[in-house]
């Protein structure tokens, strides 16, 4: 018995280090100066400009911008109705009533950049850039990449808001490493980053993606890659994330399908803060969001991540999130598959649940939406886990924890309260990469 619980501790040692130290270092395979500099910088800005002193003012700014969508309307009778959806251009949410369902929204591109909600709501991507088109969808050339191609466009240095000449399917050869200030914007073409690596953003700023499908997506093998204009460096094998933020802050993530990454679909570390994640839909894959790599890292606790209007649909498993140290305002999402747990942590973070729908799968061990490891009940009781208006279905649970406002540094301020679970599938209505045609209402 002895013999056999310190073997698998062991066990569990051991996985749990093979799988928090590749991501500490970031896959950089040589930290010369260069990166040095870019990684203080970043932890400066991030803790310093990125990070909200109340966070509770930037929920309640989301929940206002919900509640005016309905205001006047009270009905919840429009519910998702079954296929695909045929009428005309509906913007069910405040992120999208401010840029959807415009003919003219291909020569009006950069409204978009002024949606955005949330911790992230900051983010403008590429907005004062100029216009840069993908026409080459290939990925041959880690360190010198040809003009065209959608490599070539993330390393620039000038904010490049990058749109897609036609569909394509690109396979990254290794990570597609985004600098700051752009925008990768896929609507009206069909854009798949497919059979290869991811896109990574670390130490970099302002950062939209929008309107990609991200799937399949395996782990790099590493090399010589550029991340700038000014420099590329030698990486390590990448982890298979589909999206994957490091160090990084006024990030949005926005309108993608994402599927079957070999790692994460996006996940967010080592002080990454101010971010929105909305309307994606998201199927088929394991360890759907990681906010926090290590127990160890309290640095994460400047975290601060909105995750809301997506739709966390069939062949989920769990980590929709898994959450460690920092602030995390889940609203307004339908989750209506999960095998094992939907939303879960580790030291401390604060979770605040709003207007969700959970579906639990029909297995009754795994009812629970939350799930809480390597803490006592004792400990975990202090953490601030709330659900508020969370619609629970086939009998899915929510165990709550702490006090509703968490405790100082913050203010007194009042949560206001969310829609509630019933409006979601009118929220999450269009989720995922939207077909935009030109001279159509989008
Ligand atoms: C909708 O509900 C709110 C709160 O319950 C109420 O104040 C408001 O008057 C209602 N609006 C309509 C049009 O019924
Ligand atoms: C954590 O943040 C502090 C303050 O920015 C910094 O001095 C320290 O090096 C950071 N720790 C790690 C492990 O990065």
């Amino acid at each position: 018995m002895k013999k056999n619980m310190n073997s698998t501790l062991l066990l569990l040692f051991f996985f749990s280090f093979a799988a928090v130290i590749p991501n500490l270092q970031a896959n950089i395979g040589h930290f010369d100066p260069y990166v040095r500099k870019q990684a203080e910088d970043a932890a400066e800005y991030n803790r310093n400009h990125a990070y909200v002193q109340n966070p509770i003012e930037t929920v309640n700014h989301v929940n206002d911008h919900v509640h005016k969508v309905f205001a006047g309307r009270n009905s919840t009778k429009i519910e998702r109705k079954l296929g695909k959806y045929h009428g005309p251009c509906l913007a069910t949410n405040p992120i999208d009533r401010c840029w959807r369902c415009r003919a003219d929204w291909a020569n009006d591109r950069k409204r978009l950049a002024d949606c955005v909600l949330g911790f992230g709501r900051h983010t403008r991507g590429g907005k004062r850039g100029k216009f840069y088109v993908v026409t080459d969808p290939s990925d041959n050339d880690l360190v010198n990449p040809k003009p065209g191609t959608l490599r070539y466009g993330v390393i620039q240095t000038q904010p490049l808001w990058i749109i897609f000449a036609r569909s394509m399917v690109i396979r990254l050869s290794e990570e597609l490493m985004i600098a700051s200030d752009k925008t990768i914007d896929g609507r009206g073409a069909n854009v798949h980053i497919t059979g290869g690596a991811g896109l990574t953003m670390q130490f970099v700023r302002n950062v939209i993606i929008h309107g990609l499908h991200i799937h399949d997506i395996h782990p790099g093998s590493g090399g010589l890659i550029r991340d700038s204009l000014d420099h590329y460096g030698f990486r390590t094998a990448s982890d298979g994330d589909g999206i994957s933020i490091f160090g990084s802050s006024h990030i949005w993530i926005d309108h993608n399908s994402m599927s079957n990454c070999k790692d994460g679909i996006v996940d967010a570390i080592m002080g990454s803060t101010a971010i929105t994640i909305s309307n994606n839909h998201m199927t088929d894959h394991n360890e759907v969001m990681l906010f926090g790599a290590s127990d160890g890292y309290s640095n994460d606790t400047i975290m601060q991540v909105t995750i809301a209007f997506n739709h966390f649909g069939r062949g989920l498993v769990q980590r929709m999130p898994r959450c460690r140290f920092g602030f995390f305002h889940v609203l307004n999402n339908d989750y209506t598959h999960w095998l094992m747990y939907a939303i879960g942590g580790s030291r401390n973070p604060t979770i605040i649940s709003q207007g969700n729908r959970f579906i639990a799968p029909p297995d009754t061990n795994a009812k629970e939406v939350t799930h809480r490891v390597f803490a006592t009940e004792d400990v975990w009781k202090q953490w601030t886990w709330r659900s508020q208006n969370d619609l629970m279905m086939n009998g899915a649970f929510f165990v709550e924890s702490g006090d509703i406002t968490p405790s100082l540094p913050y203010s007194k301020q009042d949560m206001i309260s969310s829609k509630p679970g019933t409006f979601v599938t009118r929220l999450t209505r269009f989720a995922g990469a939207i077909n935009c045609f030109v001279g159509k209402p989008c």
